[in-house]
């Protein structure tokens, strides 16, 4: 896969900086700009959105100008990247919620029992971050918050190929982070590049 058009999806819900997701974020970021590629990035921990509460909302109301400002960016997008903590096995509940009020009816799916899929064209990556090892999340957790990402929400609005870097032991050695701070810009490199 090659993206010139990157857009960075920072989910973690606390904005403090000293937040591991922030700093793999901006050497992701960087590294697609030394790559040649241009960067749109959103904070979900700045974003004020409210959670969809109904199917009617969901269908037929107008998004917020926050919400539609951040479609606007998935469109520009040739490839998205998600970055966020595991919290309690899964995405943290502020991605999921932005997760619903941007993936509406008409705009990454069509309507009917069998939607068309409307973001076709785009890839993405996956990084999340956790306090146990990434094989333990891998094997004996089979990464299945992870898979249902990929299969149930990315490939089902037609954004395909998904990779993903599963950054475990995160708060273990120091050293093990500032490899992963490397190895952010090596990736960010390779989606651009291909
Ligand atoms: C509410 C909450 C739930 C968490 N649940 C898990 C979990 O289910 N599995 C796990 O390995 N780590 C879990 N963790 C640890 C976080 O994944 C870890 O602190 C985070 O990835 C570190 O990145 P950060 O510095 O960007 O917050 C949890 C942390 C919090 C605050």
């Amino acid at each position: 896969m090659t993206a010139r058009n990157v857009l960075i999806v920072d989910a973690h819900p606390d904005p403090c900086p000293e937040r591991f997701v922030h700093a793999l974020a901006d050497s992701y970021a960087a590294g697609v700009r030394d790559a040649g590629g241009d960067v749109r990035r959103i904070d979900l921990a700045g974003l004020k959105f409210d959670l969809l509460d109904s199917r009617s909302q969901w269908e037929e109301e107008t998004p917020s100008p926050e919400i539609a400002a951040a479609q606007q960016d998935i469109l520009w997008a040739g490839h998205i990247v998600f970055l966020y903590p595991l919290w309690l096995g899964d995405m943290p509940a502020l991605l999921k919620g932005f997760l619903e009020q941007v993936a509406r009816p008409g705009f990454a799916l069509g309507t009917g029992a069998m939607p068309a899929a409307l973001l076709k064209g785009k890839s993405a990556r996956i990084v999340v971050t956790m306090g146990m090892p990434a094989l333990f999340y891998r094997f004996f957790y089979r990464a299945h918050s992870l898979k249902s990402f990929e299969r149930n929400i990315l490939k089902f609005v037609g954004i395909k190929p998904v990779t993903h870097s599963i950054v475990g032991n995160v708060e273990g050695e120091p050293e093990h982070r500032q490899r992963w701070l490397a190895r952010m810009g090596e990736l960010a490199a390779e989606d651009v590049r291909g």
